[in-house]
């Protein structure tokens, strides 16, 4: 089957073309547009992301058809992000995608972003080798969550951050270093350098020795933006050198907690609910320190661990694709009147729209 997917929830324009088979996906294009203009803010604004994706999401359609060397009437099926995701953006692709569908007469599908990621394991390594049921973490910009997955289309959920997300604390943190905006990666490069335990930074365990799996990461970010206030950053150090060595450890020891406290979550939720398959994504999956330690710690516990390609684990529309192949081969299309749902706590236990 050949499925147009696209992706408008946040601040990336994604249109992907993927050939549908048994036991998995051929990716034939995957076009991402991720929008400049929020850096200028050093946060995404709505407002901005929804007149970017009407920008953008024409050209960013015909990239991805023509390196798929596909024309729109050879379209079988779309599938497109329905939410959870700001409801300006989400709705551009969401009246894209239907809009297709109706006039082509095929069928449509809505995706659950978060699943999503998780799906990109699928996409990279074959649906088989994703055995169900797995824990799935999913560690984004907007998202922190530990979902028990049973079958391909819901969850349950057994925890979640209860303030910032992995990436939203990494993002903060590398504002207060003067990295940009999204400053995660670049806050990751400069950690290479720097002591993973130059500063003692607080790890938020909640309770996870009697089973706790939530999440919080804004204690951590104000423990980072305290210490810096104390050195008197931003005008001490003055010496290049020394600014240098100081940011390199505080970006390690700041990574090294939010690496810590996830991989021992995840471990926790394979312990909790004795599955042994995990998979793991989201931007902050991209992290080299966090991938490196979840693969150690998965070897020494004889656990199941999937994570995907740093390419495929922050925002695309190849796994919005590869999730819309496996609903529709489940007989789940969605009906016309497709509605965004922007909250993901509507989103938790199975999903209403599909029919
Ligand atoms: O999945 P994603 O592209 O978008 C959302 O759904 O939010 O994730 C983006 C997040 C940003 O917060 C970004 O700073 C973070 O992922 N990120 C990273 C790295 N690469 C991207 N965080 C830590 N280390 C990285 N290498
Ligand atoms: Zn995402």
């Amino acid at each position: 089957m050949l499925l147009l997917a696209i992706e408008t929830s946040c601040d990336d324009t994604c249109v992907a073309v993927l050939r549908g088979r048994p036991g998995g996906a051929d990716l034939l294009s995957s076009a991402v547009s991720s929008h400049l203009i929020h850096a200028e803010y050093q946060g995404i604004v709505p407002e901005l992301a929804s007149r970017e994706h009407l920008r953008l999401i024409g050209p960013v359609l015909r990239r991805a058809l023509s390196e798929a060397q596909v024309n729109l009437q050879d379209l079988e099926a779309v599938a497109v992000t329905s939410g959870p995701g700001l409801i300006g953006s989400l709705l551009v692709g969401l009246s894209l995608g239907k809009a297709l569908a109706y006039g082509l007469g095929i069928p449509v599908v809505g995706v659950n972003h978060v699943e999503a990621h998780l799906a990109a394991a699928a996409l990279d390594r074959g649906t088989e080798r994703v055995s169900l049921p797995f824990v799935g973490l999913v560690a984004s910009g907007g998202h922190t969550e530990l979902v028990l997955v049973r079958q391909w289309g819901g969850w349950e959920l057994l925890g979640a951050t209860r303030d910032d997300a992995a990436g939203e604390a990494f993002d903060k943190v590398a504002k207060m270093l003067g990295m940009g905006f999204p400053g995660g990666a670049a806050l990751s490069r400069a950690a290479a350098s720097g002591r993973p335990d130059a500063y003692a930074f607080p790890r938020a365990w909640l309770g996870i020795e009697s089973g706790g799996l939530d999440l919080s990461f804004s204690g951590l970010k104000t423990a980072v933006k305290l210490h810096l206030d104390a050195q008197g950053w931003p005008d001490r150090p003055t010496a290049a050198a020394e600014r240098e060595r100081l940011m390199a450890d505080v970006a390690a020891s700041f990574e090294a907690a939010v690496v810590e406290v996830l991989a021992q979550k995840l471990w926790k939720a394979a312990e909790k609910t004795g599955v042994r398959q995990l998979v793991v994504a989201g931007g902050v999956a991209a992290n080299p320190p966090l991938r490196a330690a979840l693969e150690a710690g998965a070897r020494q516990r004889h656990l199941d661990l999937i994570i995907p390609p740093s390419s495929l684990c922050g925002d695309n529309a190849a796994m919005v694709g590869m999730t819309g192949l496996q609903r529709l081969a489940g007989g789940q299309a969605s009906t016309h009147d497709l509605a965004a749902i922007p909250n993901l706590d509507d989103w938790h236990g199975f999903y209403a729209t599909l029919s």
